[in-house]
């Protein structure tokens, strides 16, 4: 089934007669989970009515580029940002001019310039104006810069004509779409996560736990899922629904989080650490609910397993990867908790007052590998970021993966990866 869950679509429509089909795509959209905005430009009005896409989307449509009263709440910056992707259906031969040569004075094409995601172009025209030499160059323009070209298909014309340029429909723009967010990266592989906080009992209604909400394991597990990765998430208690595509397993304990983990391990080749696992936890935990009486509780804690070095140490180990939450001298204790745990790769991020990190939707990460590269993530949701971590990942595993084919593994001091 194809499935947009989650995602956040940009739908620029532009003026050609195939701009009815556009109210229909945006049903077939939004039918497949994703959240719709609409961009429409002038000629796409004279073709389709706002209303009609602001019925369909659930929001007002945004057509101008200096209306301050069109800009306020989401002008063309925040659309950018906030797309996930931007689909372009119809495209007439005139946007593609536009956004080849990188025009910005109409806000679907200032969206298209100001957009880090990825941009999807259906075009729509007459068969002669899509073989012009003029629009094949944009096109070609367009792929090379990443830009992804949907179509068009064959047939009968509105104009009367029979050839190419008929915008796809709307049921195979929905699924190309959807292929956008599946890179393929971690095909074939097994990938464990951990996510959430732990919870260690004092007694049968009061525990030890911190301020992980989830959201940042959830966002890897499913990174990885549409990376093309078959993933077990190991979840310690959060108020998130089950990634979709993802084998959720819920656990309370960090010892309950190890165990689960260890029984899946085997049958993974990538480890990523998410979970804020408590360190410590109640010696033994009351049977029945503790009494208010003296005036002095004395608890006493033990130390919790250390799942990730656990996994690190394995042999043959999985490629393992952490996380490091830190308040102070970020990079300093990431290398070490990198070099300790003996890990392959490490992701940090500062958390405290203002910094994102722990229950936010935003967050940064540092990304340090076993050689001591670092890799700076910047401020992005954490779907995005993890996205971008996804693909450092599988960049990282494969080319750990080649280098120990092309060394041998007589060379490499670390216990053999599990490849
Ligand atoms: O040492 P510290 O807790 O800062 O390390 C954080 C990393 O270690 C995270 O990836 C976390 O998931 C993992 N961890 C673990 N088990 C523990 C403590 C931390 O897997 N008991």
């Amino acid at each position: 089934m194809v499935t947009l869950q989650n995602k956040r679509i940009v739908l620029g429509v532009t003026g050609g007669i195939a701009a009815y089909k556009s109210a229909d795509l945006a049903r077939r959209l939004r039918e497949a989970g994703a959240e719709v905005r609409v961009i429409m430009t002038r000629g796409a009005t004279e073709f389709i009515t706002p209303l009609t896409m602001q019925a369909v989307s659930g929001h007002p449509v945004h057509q101008h580029l200096l209306d301050t009263a069109a800009e306020a709440g989401m002008g063309h910056i925040e659309l950018a940002r906030w797309a996930d992707a931007v689909l372009v259906a119809p495209a007439s031969a005139n946007f593609l001019a536009r956004c080849a040569h990188g025009r910005a004075e109409d806000l679907l094409s200032a969206v298209c310039l100001a957009t880090a995601a990825p941009l999807a172009i259906a075009p729509a025209m007459n068969r002669q104006m899509w073989a012009g030499a003029a629009t094949q160059a944009n096109l070609d323009t367009l792929r090379a810069r990443g830009a992804r070209i949907f179509g068009p298909a064959e047939g009968a014309q509105a104009c009367g004509e029979v050839g190419p340029g008929r915008m796809l429909e709307p049921s195979e723009l929905v699924a190309l779409t959807a292929s956008l967010f599946a890179s393929g990266a971690l095909d074939g592989l097994a990938v464990l996560v951990t996510a959430g906080p732990t919870w260690e009992a004092i007694d049968p209604v009061r525990g030890i736990s911190n301020k992980s909400s989830g959201k940042m394991g959830y966002a890897v597990a499913a990174a990885a899922a549409e990376a093309g990765a078959r993933v077990v998430l190991v979840s310690g208690p959060t108020a998130l629904p089950d990634p979709e595509r993802v084998a959720t397993i819920r656990v309370t304990s960090a010892q309950e989080m190890f165990d689960a983990v260890h029984a899946h391990i085997a049958q993974v080749e990538v480890f990523i650490g998410v979970a804020a696992v408590a360190d410590y936890r109640p010696t033994d935990a009351a049977k029945e609910k503790i009494k208010k009486s003296a005036e002095r509780l004395t608890l006493e804690l033990v130390r919790n397993p250390d799942i990730l070095a656990s996994v690190a140490a394995l042999a043959p180990a999985p490629f393992t990867v952490g996380f490091a939450a830190e308040t102070e001298n970020l990079e300093a204790n990431a290398r070490a908790k990198l070099k300790e745990k003996r890990l392959d790769l490490i992701a940090a991020n500062r958390v405290g007052a203002g910094d994102g990190g722990f229950d936010t939707d935003e967050n940064a990460l540092l990304v340090i590998d076993r050689d001591g590269n670092k890799t700076e993530l910047p401020p992005q949701s954490k779907t995005r970021l993890a996205r971008a971590l996804i693909q450092l990942i599988s960049e990282k595993y494969h080319a750990a993966k080649q280098r120990r084919q092309t060394q041998g593994r007589a060379q490499d001091p670390r216990p053999a990866h599990r490849h």
